[in-house]
C-alpha cells in the first residue's frame, strides 16, 4: 500500500523535474574487463599449438581474473603481508581480522556483510601455516523460535549470538587465485553460502591452506594439498576457532561444518577428526556429493581419469613430500603446462583449458604411465579416502544419481562402509543419506535446499530425527512437482557485476 501511494506522489514529483545533463548509459559489458593477451603466455615445450586452444586459454585467464573482486593476491596487501607470528602461535589463532571488507566489486546479494580473516593452521606435516577465509554475515540471525538452545549433551547455545556454519568449498583449482574470499561470487554464491548467510547463518568459509595465503612469514611457499581430508578438517576447524577468537560477542561456540565435493570430503574427515579429537561447539557435519574414494575410483580408472587429477597432485604432492620431483608423475609437456598453469595462477575455467586436448584420458602426453603406482601418491591418496572410520555424528550426505563428477556408487558404499564401523546407530548418533533421484553434482545443493537447510535449524534448535543414536537412515527423493526431465539441470547462469542501475531491474 505505502509503496503504491509513494510511487504515485513520487511520478509527478520526479517528472515535473527536468534534467539538464543525460549521461550516456553504458552498455551491460560483453567482454572482460581483464585484458590477457595470448601472445604474453610462454607455451615453451607445452606442445600446444593450437590457436584455438592458445585463444581459449587467453578467454578463460581473462574470465577468471574479471571475477576477482580487487586484484590479484600478489598485489592484494591482506594476502601478502603475513605477520612473523605466523608460524609460532598454536593452530587456530587469529592473525589479522578485516572486519569490513569492501563488498563494491563483489557479486553479493544484498543485506549480507563480508569480513575476511587470516589464521594459523596446520599442515600434513604438521606445521603450523598461515590460511585465510572469509566471513559472511546475515542480517538477522536464525529465528528465535527456531534458536531456542540447545539441551543435553550439548551446552546451550547463546541464541543472542549469530549460529556458525563452516564451509568448505568445491574445487577452485589449487593455486593462491583460486582462494574465494577474493572472488566476486565467493565461488559457490546461491549454491551453499549466499543461501545459508540469508538464512540467518554467519558463514565462515575457508580458501583452504595454499590458496588466497600461499606463503608463510618467511616466504616459503604452502603448496594446496588438494582433496587430502586431514588438512581440509583442519582449516575448517581452526577457521571456525579463529572465527569466534575474532568475533567473541557475534559467533555462537556451537557450529555445523558443511561441504561440497572436495569439500564434502573435507567435512567428512572433520566428523572423522571430531572422533578422535572433539572441539567444543561441534553439532555435526553435512557432507554433500563427498570425495570419499579417490583410490577406488583411480584403481578402476587409472588410465582414462582426466589428467587433472595427476596434474594437481604433482603440485599438491609437495605438502608432503616438499623435494618431490615432479618428473616421477609428468613427462616433459606435463612439467611445463604445469609452469605455465603457475606462472598464471590458473584456476578450473584455465585448466580446463589448458588440458583441453585431452578431454576424457591421458594417453601418456601429460602424465607418465603408471604414475599412479607410486608409493608417493599411495601415501598421499590414503589421505583423501574417508568412509572407514569411525565419525561424530550426526551427519546428513547429499548425494545426486546423475553426479558425472563423485559417482554416487562410491558413496553409497562410503555410506555402509561407515555405517558398518559405527554398529549401525547402536553407539552414536546418526547419519542420514539423501539420495536425489536424476540430480547432478552442485545442483543436488538445490534440489536438496529445504533438506540441509531443516537439518541445520534442528541442530541449532536441538531436536531431530537424526539424533539419539537412531543410526543409519537412506532417504530417496525423486522430483515430486514434475518428471525428472522437465527439471533444470545444471546451473545455468553465472554472476556479473553490475555497474549501472538499469541493469538490476
Ligand atoms: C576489473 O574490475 C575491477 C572492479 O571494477 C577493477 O578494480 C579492476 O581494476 C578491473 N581490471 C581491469 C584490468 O580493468
Ligand atoms: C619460457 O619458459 C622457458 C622454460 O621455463 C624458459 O626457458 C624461457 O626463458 C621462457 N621464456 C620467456 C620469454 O620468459
Ligand atoms: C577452431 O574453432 C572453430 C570455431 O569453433 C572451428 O570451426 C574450428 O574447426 C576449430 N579449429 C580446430 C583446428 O580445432
Ligand atoms: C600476531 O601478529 C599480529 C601482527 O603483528 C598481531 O596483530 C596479533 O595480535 C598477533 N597475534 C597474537 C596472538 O599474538
Ligand atoms: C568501497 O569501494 C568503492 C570503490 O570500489 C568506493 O567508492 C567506496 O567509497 C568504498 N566504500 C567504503 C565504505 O569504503
Ligand atoms: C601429525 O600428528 C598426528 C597426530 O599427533 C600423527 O598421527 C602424525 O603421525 C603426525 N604426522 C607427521 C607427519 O608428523
Ligand atoms: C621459514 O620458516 C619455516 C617454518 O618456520 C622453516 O621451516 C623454514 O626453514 C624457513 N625458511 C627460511 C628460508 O628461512
Ligand atoms: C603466490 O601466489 C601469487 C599470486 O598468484 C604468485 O604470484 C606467487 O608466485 C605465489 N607464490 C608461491 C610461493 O607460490
Ligand atoms: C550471550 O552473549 C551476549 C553477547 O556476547 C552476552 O552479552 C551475554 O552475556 C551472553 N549470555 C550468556 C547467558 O552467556
Ligand atoms: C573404494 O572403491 C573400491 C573400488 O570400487 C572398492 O573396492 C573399495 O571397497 C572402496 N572402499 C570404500 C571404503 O568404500
Ligand atoms: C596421444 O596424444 C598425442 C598428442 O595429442 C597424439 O599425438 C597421439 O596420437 C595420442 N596417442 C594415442 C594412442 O591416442
Ligand atoms: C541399520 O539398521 C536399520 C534398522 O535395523 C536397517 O533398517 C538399516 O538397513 C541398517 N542400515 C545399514 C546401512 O546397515
Amino acid at each position: 500500500m505505502f509503496s503504491v501511494i509513494y510511487a504515485l506522489l513520487a511520478f509527478p514529483l520526479l517528472t515535473l523535474t527536468y534534467a539538464q545533463q543525460i549521461p550516456l548509459l553504458h552498455p551491460q559489458p560483453d567482454t572482460w574487463n581483464s585484458t590477457l593477451n595470448p601472445a604474453s603466455l610462454n607455451f615453451t615445450n607445452t606442445g600446444i599449438t593450437s590457436s584455438n586452444q592458445t585463444a581459449n586459454l587467453a578467454l578463460t585467464l581473462n574470465f577468471e581474473r574479471s571475477n576477482w573482486a580487487f586484484s590479484s593476491i600478489a598485489l592484494d596487501d591482506f594476502y601478502t603481508s603475513i605477520p612473523s607470528n605466523a608460524t609460532t602461535l598454536p593452530p587456530g589463532s587469529i592473525l589479522k581480522v578485516q572486519a569490513f571488507t569492501n563488498t563494491t566489486t563483489y557479486t553479493l546479494p544484498p543485506n549480507v556483510a563480508l569480513s575476511r580473516i587470516m589464521y594459523t593452521t596446520q599442515n600434513l606435516r604438521n606445521e603450523t601455516v598461515p590460511a585465510s577465509a572469509f566471513v559472511l554475515w546475515p542480517f538477522l540471525p536464525l529465528s528465535s523460535a527456531e534458536y531456542p538452545g540447545l539441551s543435553n549433551p550439548n551446552p546451550s547455545i547463546n541464541s543472542t549470538k549469530f549460529p556458525v556454519v563452516a564451509w568448505a568449498h568445491g574445487t577452485s583449482g589449487i593455486f593462491a587465485e583460486c582462494g574465494p574470499s577474493h572472488i566476486r561470487n565467493l565461488w559457490y554464491q546461491y549454491s551453499a553460502p549466499f543461501t545459508a548467510a540469508l538464512a540467518g547463518y554467519v558463514v565462515v568459509g575457508v580458501d583452504y591452506q595454499g590458496l588466497g595465503v600461499n606463503t608463510t612469514s618467511n616466504g616459503t611457499g604452502i603448496p594446496h594439498p588438494y582433496l587430502t581430508v586431514p588438512a581440509g578438517a583442519n582449516d575448517l576447524i581452526y577457521a571456525v576457532q579463529a572465527a569466534q577468537a575474532a568475533f567473541p560477542s557475534k559467533l555462537s561456540k556451537e557450529f555445523v561444518v558443511m561441504g561440497h565435493s572436495q569439500g564434502g570430503g573435507a567435512a567428512w574427515g572433520t566428523a572423522v577428526r571430531e572422533a578422535t579429537n572433539p572441539t567444543v561447539g561441534y553439532l555435526g557435519t553435512i557432507a554433500s556429493s563427498p570425495t570419499t574414494n579417490l583410490t577406488g575410483e583411480i584403481a578402476l580408472h587409472a588410465d582414462v581419469v582426466p589428467p587433472t587429477l595427476g596434474f594437481f597432485w604433482a603440485e599438491a604432492i609437495r605438502t608432503l613430500y616438499p623435494n618431490f620431483n615432479q618428473s616421477q608423475i609428468l613427462t616433459d609437456e606435463g612439467l611445463a603446462r604445469l609452469r605455465l598453469a603457475k606462472e598464471q595462477g590458473m584456476c578450473n575455467s584455465a585448466v580446463g583449458a589448458l588440458l583441453s586436448d585431452f578431454p576424457g584420458s591421458d594417453n601418456g602426453t601429460i602424465l607418465r604411465k603408471g604414475w599412479n603406482t607410486l608409493p608417493e601418491i599411495a601415501k598421499y591418496l590414503s589421505l583423501c579416502d574417508v568412509g572407514t572410520q569411525m565419525i561424530k555424528g550426526p551427519m546428513l550426505m547429499l548425494q545426486g544419481t546423475e553426479d558425472p563428477a563423485v559417482p554416487y556408487l562410491f558413496t553409497d558404499a562410503s555410506v555402509a562402509t561407515t555405517c558398518a564401523a559405527m554398529g549401525n546407530g547402536t553407539r552414536w548418533s546418526g547419519i542420514e543419506y539423501a539420495r536425489f533421484e536424476g540430480v547432478s553434482h552442485v545442483p543436488v545443493l538445490f534440489a536438496g535446499q529445504r533438506v540441509w537447510l531443516e537439518w541445520l535449524a534442528e541442530r541449532f534448535g536441538g531436536v531431530g530425527k537424526s539424533e539419539g543414536g537412531s543410526g543409519c537412515v537412506v532417504r530417496n527423493y525423486t522430483s515430486m512437482a514434475m518428471p525428472a526431465a522437465n527439471y533444470q539441470k545444471e546451473l545455468g547462469y553465472f554472476l556479473e557485476l553490475a555497474t549501472q542501475a538499469y541493469q538490476v531491474a
